[in-house]
C-alpha cells in the first residue's frame, strides 16, 4: 500500500507540475513555496499593491500569485510613467525654461534636439541623387546667390563681419570654415528645407532646385577659396 500512494503522489507532482508550466505568466517555483519565502513575498506585495488592489487573506500560493505579481509590476509601471509624464507636463507649463535666443539650451535639451535633428536630416537625405558639382559655371552662379543670401549669416573668406550674426542661436556655421567637400546630400536637404526653431529658411520656396545644386557645388569649394578668389568668382 505504502508504494502504491508514493508512486501516486509522485505522479501527482510530476502532472501538476508540468500542468502548470504551459500557462500563464509561466512557472516560477518560488511562488508555489508555502514557508517562509511564501509569507515574505506575500507581505511584499501586500506592501506593493499600495492600496491598488483588495487583497484575498486566504491568497494562495500557486499559479495566481504568479498572475497577481505580475499584475502588479505593470501597475508599478503604469503609475511611475503616469508620474513622469506629469513631471514634464508641469515643468513645460510653469514656463520655467528661457526660450530667449540670447540664452543657451540645457545640455539635456541640446542633446535632444541634437539628435533630433541630425537624425531627421540623415533620413531624409539618403535618398538625394547628386548632380555633378564641379561645372565652373554652376560655382560661380552659386556663389553669386551665396553673396546674397548666405553671407550675412554664415560668412565668406574676407568676410568676417555681420550685424545678423551675433545675435543668432544656434550660432550659423562659419562655412568658409568647414572641412572642404562635405556632404553634399545634407547640404542641399538643410538649404532647401532649413532648420526649424533656428534661422535657416528654406530656401526651397525662392529657389528652384537646380539653383539649390549651384549653391551645394559652391559651398563644397568655399573653404578652398582665398577672399582674393571669392571677391572674383561673387561678382
Ligand atoms: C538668417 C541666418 C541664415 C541665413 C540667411 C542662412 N542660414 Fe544657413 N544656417 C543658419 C543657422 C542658424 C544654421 C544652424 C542651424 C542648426 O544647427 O540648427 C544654418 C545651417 C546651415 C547649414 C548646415 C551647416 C552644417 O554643416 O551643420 C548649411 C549648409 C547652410 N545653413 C547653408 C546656407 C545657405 C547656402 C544659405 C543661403 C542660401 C543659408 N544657409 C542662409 C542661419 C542662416
Amino acid at each position: 500500500m505504502q508504494g502504491l500512494s508514493g508512486r501516486m503522489s509522485r505522479a501527482r507532482g510530476v502532472a501538476r507540475s508540468s500542468g502548470e508550466q504551459g500557462r500563464g505568466f509561466g512557472f516560477c517555483p518560488e511562488f508555489r513555496s508555502t514557508g517562509r519565502i511564501g509569507i515574505f513575498l506575500k507581505k511584499i506585495s501586500v506592501v506593493w499593491a499600495g492600496g491598488f488592489l483588495v487583497f484575498e487573506p486566504n491568497f494562495h500560493l500557486g499559479r495566481a500569485r504568479v498572475r497577481w505579481a505580475g499584475l502588479l509590476s505593470i501597475f508599478g509601471l503604469a503609475a511611475a510613467l503616469v508620474v513622469a509624464a506629469l513631471v514634464l507636463a508641469a515643468g513645460l507649463a510653469s514656463g520655467l525654461y528661457d526660450i530667449g535666443a540670447d540664452a543657451h539650451h540645457t545640455r539635456v535639451v541640446l542633446a535632444l534636439i541634437e539628435v533630433l535633428r541630425d537624425r531627421s536630416i540623415a533620413v531624409r537625405a539618403q535618398a538625394l541623387a547628386v548632380p555633378p558639382l564641379a561645372d565652373a559655371a554652376r560655382i560661380s552662379a552659386g556663389a553669386r546667390r551665396y553673396t546674397a543670401l548666405c553671407a550675412q549669416c554664415h560668412l565668406a573668406p574676407g568676410v568676417t563681419q555681420s550685424p545678423l550674426r551675433p545675435g543668432l542661436y544656434p550660432h550659423p556655421p562659419n562655412l568658409a570654415q568647414q572641412q572642404p567637400g562635405g556632404d553634399a546630400r545634407r547640404q542641399f536637404w538643410i538649404i532647401k528645407h532649413g532648420i526649424k526653431m533656428s534661422a535657416m529658411p528654406a530656401w526651397g520656396r525662392t529657389l528652384d532646385d537646380a539653383a539649390i545644386w549651384d549653391v551645394v557645388a559652391f559651398v563644397q569649394r568655399l573653404p578652398q577659396l582665398s577672399p582674393d578668389d571669392y571677391q572674383q568668382l561673387s561678382r
